[in-house]
């Protein structure tokens, strides 16, 4: 990736801009709408939400604001837990659209893949969910479709029934943070890792190996590990509410990080906090 307006290409042919915008955690209302405005007044195209943040109006408002065409975004969101059933899947997406103000969604992810209140049967309430993604898909509703925090047990739930096969699975992802398996399981089923937290919800910023490493090339580290994802093949998603770091973390195409620091990067200890475990969450 050389510039913020290149793209994903999704095994549908569907193109997904490199760099996207989180909103976990960013807090509804003004806030939401200020920060999503100046991410697409800043060039990002590329917005992700979920119906759990609670921030989708907003998220909503601030894409209208910008009066960039729809067809020139892409926008996500996610199908949270409570809705693991056929019936449920619809109902979710049109709220999601309705409060969202869209007609279409770019991507719709599947949020968490074993909820408590489905865990008894798992395999049988993703199956059941998957089919009703692979009918909004076929509808039109949405333009692509995928999993979010996805193991390959997970994974393999869905691809023993699926026709479609997901196109994106979107993890907790960073350097000293990277689940192999995983994403083996993804590149060889051809489906794009997203990388969530791609600053490690801001913990790594402060780490010293990784400032040392920043003023090696002589950048940031949060502009660094969005840089290290890129390289990698990931697809950052980074989180801020603050105009200057929303401008800064797009700004991530000149410079390149060797290949012998990018695997250094990919195998430092875990500045963060460890993961969540989709089996065990109480969610
Ligand atoms: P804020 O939203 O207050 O600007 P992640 O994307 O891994 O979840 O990290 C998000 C956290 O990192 C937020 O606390 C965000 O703060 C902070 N952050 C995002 N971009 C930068 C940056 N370029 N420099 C420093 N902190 C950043």
């Amino acid at each position: 990736m050389n510039k913020q307006t290149d793209c994903f290409e999704l095994s549908n042919g569907v193109k997904m801009p490199c760099v996207g915008f989180g909103t976990w955690q960013t807090p509804d209302g003004q806030v939401a709408e200020d920060a999503v405005l100046a991410a697409i007044q800043g060039g990002y195209r590329h917005i992700d939400t979920a119906a759990i943040y609670g921030n989708e109006e907003s998220v909503g408002i601030g894409i209208k604001k910008s009066g960039v065409p729809r067809e020139e975004l892409f926008i996500t969101t996610k199908l949270w837990n409570d809705s693991h059933e056929y019936a449920k899947v619809k109902t979710a997406c049109a709220e999601s659209l309705e409060r969202l103000g869209l007609e279409y969604l770019d991507l719709y992810l599947i949020h968490w893949p074993n909820p408590p209140q489905y865990r008894a049967d798992f395999v049988g309430s993703i199956q059941d969910t998957w089919k009703a993604m692979e009918e909004l898909y076929a509808e039109g509703k949405v333009k692509a479709i995928g999993i979010s925090n996805f193991l390959p047990h997970h994974m393999d739930a869905i691809k023993s029934v699926a026709k479609v096969i997901p196109m994106v699975n979107q993890i907790r992802l960073y350097p000293g943070f990277v689940d192999h398996d995983t994403i083996a399981y993804c590149r060889k089923e051809n489906m794009i890792v997203q990388a969530y937290s791609p600053l490690g919800t801001g913990e790594l910023l402060e780490a010293p190996a990784l400032v040392e490493f920043a003023e090696k090339y002589k950048t940031t580290v949060a502009k660094l590990c969005l840089r290290w994802s890129l390289q990698m093949g990931f697809c950052p998603l980074p989180k801020s509410i603050t105009k200057s770091r929303i401008l800064d973390n797009i700004d991530i195409f000149d410079f390149e990080i060797s290949g012998l620091d990018l695997e250094v990067l990919t195998n430092m200890k875990n500045f963060g906090e460890a993961g969540t475990d989709p089996d065990t969450a109480s969610f």
